[in-house]
């Protein structure tokens, strides 16, 4: 079986793959993309962000959000929907604007409330606030957290919910996959969430990780049992792990271990409902743009070719 057939066999929703849409023209590319024994479920990699979707203040533009949601239809594969508030890839007229507490809450409940409308349906789940957070646990200094403080979170899932109340409404970030001062964070984020009586579902945990130093499975259980705890389900939403080029076979097969472990931990967690990897090609990676002399983070190489990761993907999934 492929590795959306194994994770279905496990009891979970499915195993996907984030794509974007001018990788969508490599006819090789979108074969694979487009096999549901691998993928059920798909996510935008760039263009359901503010910075596409609403490059001048309420002027929306759907065109290419909606290519990858009418891909996902045509192939009966979910989608995760990404992301609606995010300090990066935001227009200047957000990054840049003079705002108010009153007036950016209200440009920010503007776009989410435009923005789930249209997805409406679409969606499995939003990713509502993503990247909140720094390292050591306090909140990222985003425009958001600048004018309005922590409550833009909650105040955002509140309009996601509001607009419509059936999608699963995620907090997605990296660097929570393990305990420590930004796992506690992401789950204060939760909890805040919570406390002003608005809904949230699901912790996403995008694991960029890196060969030889993701963290165990033992390690990922016991957060992810944390999250579960607070009454949320889990999603791993963005998984890729990087090496420094170039890939060797001991670099590889340390790549599968490491693979293997952090599938294993949500086949063991319940409330872990989904993985998603970061796109499925070291060809389209985003690794090598953002860390120089990195890459080899996917389960396919660049010329299509399963990895050793594959292989222990699939056999952390039952599959054979
Ligand atoms: O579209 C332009 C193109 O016109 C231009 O010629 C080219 C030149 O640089 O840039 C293109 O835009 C790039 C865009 O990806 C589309 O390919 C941007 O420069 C580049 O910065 C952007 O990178 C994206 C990155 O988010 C931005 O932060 C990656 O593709 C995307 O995979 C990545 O995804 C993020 C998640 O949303 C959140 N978590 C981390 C993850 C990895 O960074």
């Amino acid at each position: 079986s492929g590795l959306h057939t194994a994770a279905v066999a496990k009891g979970k929703l499915y195993f996907g793959s984030a794509t974007d849409n001018s990788e969508l023209t490599d006819t090789a590319y979108l074969t694979q993309l487009n096999n549901t024994d691998d993928f059920g479920q798909i996510t935008p990699g760039n263009s359901q962000k503010w910075d596409t979707i609403e490059p001048t203040q309420n002027q929306f533009s759907y065109t290419k959000g909606d290519v990858i949601a009418n891909l996902a239809k045509a192939n009966d594969q979910k989608l995760r929907c990404h992301t609606l508030v995010w300090h990066s890839q935001l227009p200047s007229w957000v990054s840049s604007g003079t705002w108010t507490n009153a007036t950016l809450i209200a440009a920010m409940k503007n776009h989410i409330t435009n923005v789930v409308t249209h997805y409406k349906g679409d969606c499995y789940a939003w990713d509502v606030v993503n990247e909140a957070l720094n390292e050591d646990g306090s909140y990222r200094d985003s425009i958001f957290y600048q004018t309005i403080g922590p409550a833009y979170i909650p105040i955002a899932f509140a309009a996601a919910a509001a607009a419509d109340p059936d999608v699963k409404l995620y907090y997605n970030d990296y660097n929570i996959e393990s305990s420590g001062s930004k796992a506690m964070a992401a789950q204060n984020i939760v909890k805040l969430v919570q406390s002003y009586g608005a809904k949230i579902d699901g912790v996403g945990l995008q694991a960029h990780f890196i060969v030889g130093s993701t963290p165990s499975q033992s390690s990922q259980a016991s957060v992810l049992s944390a999250y579960a705890a607070l009454g949320v389900e889990i999603a791993y939403t963005e998984l890729d792990i990087r090496m420094t080029l170039p890939s060797t076979d001991a670099l590889l097969a340390q790549q599968k271990t490491d693979y293997t472990n952090t599938v294993a931990a949500c086949v063991a967690e319940k409330s872990c409902i989904g993985i998603t990897i970061w796109d499925w090609t070291d060809k389209y990676s985003w690794v090598p743009n953002t860390f120089s002399g990195q890459g080899a983070a996917c389960p396919w190489d660049e010329n299509y070719a399963k990895k050793p990761a594959y292989t222990g993907i699939l056999s952390a999934l039952g599959g054979t």
